[in-house]
């Protein structure tokens, strides 16, 4: 349990949260009795109603509660890191805006900007700035494309309330965990000039459930059961499938998002043109995804994307560990009708 005062000193996020004079005293002190332990990438992550989520985004998720309010349009893709959120949302930028931005455009905005930019995180957005984001000048005033890593039940009461649709993906367990550490290790040493976390300690912490947004079968399940219970709020898709079948998924996803492709769009190939706009290939190999920086965090664009993969784990698992994950997976998911 963390002190006011080493708050202070060692957490300048969880300062400003209790600087804020617009929270009620009473969710001041609950959120500085929460379970804390030390970060991946920050010092520290907060278990907040079920999650670890850090520092700077447990700030960025109650701001971001209080303050946004959805609308029926929006359009939120949701994901737990390293599932496949810059290819998710290079998709949905794609798939949404084909009209304005044709994707055999030599100057489409996928070209020159990285996907993470084009599709603004919430709680990341709430989490740097007092006023609400402006999501709609993201996309030249086009529609608010917005992404999250929060769990279904931390988002915030008006997406439930509105229309808006959510796209959630999800991805095998034991690529996710080696995919994120890889990650995690890039990023501790280009923006916090940190050693490598060892490997079996980050499986052991995500097999416990302590690895940010998690434990992942809790985020996922959120979403999975959301998504057979009301369909047209909550798209639920898996990574490895779409790699399987990417224009089966791509035309579910226009179906799901009310924008499905005419015969003449078919006719003309669209859906292949994005799939390849956004394949791993096209997108790993533009400038901007090479040599440029995010607009978040400043840390390389390269680093989300290493070798998009099926199955890479095989690498970096041993057998214990790949036996230990496959059975927290079949004992979590008993019985919910979700299988990876
Ligand atoms: P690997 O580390 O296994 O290669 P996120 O976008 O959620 O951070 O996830 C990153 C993972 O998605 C990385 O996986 C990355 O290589 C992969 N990825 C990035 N762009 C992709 C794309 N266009 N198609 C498929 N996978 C992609």
């Amino acid at each position: 349990m963390a002190s006011p005062s080493d708050l202070n000193t060692s957490n300048s996020f969880m300062h400003q949260f209790l600087q804020e004079s617009s929270y009620p005293e009473e969710l001041k002190q609950s959120i500085i009795s929460l379970p804390r332990e030390e970060g991946w990438l920050y010092p520290h992550m907060y278990n907040y109603k079920g999650f670890w989520l850090d520092s700077e985004f447990l700030h960025g998720a109650l701001r971001c509660q209080k303050h946004f309010q959805a609308q029926h349009s929006d359009i939120i893709v949701c994901t737990l890191p390293k599932c496949g959120t810059t290819w998710l949302k290079a998709l949905v930028f794609a798939l949404t805006t084909r009209k304005q931005f044709p994707v055999s455009q030599q100057t489409h905005p996928l070209l020159t900007t990285s996907p993470q930019d084009l599709i603004p995180n919430l709680e990341f957005s709430y989490a740097r700035q007092n006023s609400p984001p402006d999501f709609l000048a993201v996309n030249n005033g086009l529609m608010r494309l917005m992404s999250t890593h929060l769990p279904l039940s931390l988002l915030p009461k008006s997406v439930g309330e509105s229309k808006c649709k959510l796209i959630y993906l999800c991805r095998n367990q034991k690529d996710t965990v080696v995919s994120f550490w890889h990650f995690v290790n890039k990023m501790r040493a280009e923006l916090r000039g940190l050693g490598e976390m060892p490997f079996p300690e980050a499986f052991e912490k995500y097999c416990r459930g302590a690895s940010p947004y998690g434990p992942f079968w809790d985020h996922l399940l959120g979403y999975w059961k959301e998504s057979l219970e009301n369909p047209r709020k909550v798209l639920f898709l898996k990574y490895e499938e779409i790699k399987e079948e990417p224009e089966v998924h791509l035309r579910r996803m226009a179906a799901f998002l009310e924008c499905p492709f005419s015969e003449e769009e078919e006719e003309c190939g669209v859906v292949g043109g994005i799939l390849r706009l956004c394949s791993f290939e096209s997108l790993s190999n533009l400038e901007v995804n090479k040599t440029g920086k995010g607009s978040y965090f400043g840390n390389s664009n390269n680093l989300f994307f290493r070798n998009g993969k099926v199955g890479d784990w095989r690498n970096h698992l041993t057998d214990e560990m790949a036996t230990r994950l496959d059975q927290i997976v079949e004992q979590k998911f008993k019985g919910t009708g979700f299988k990876f």
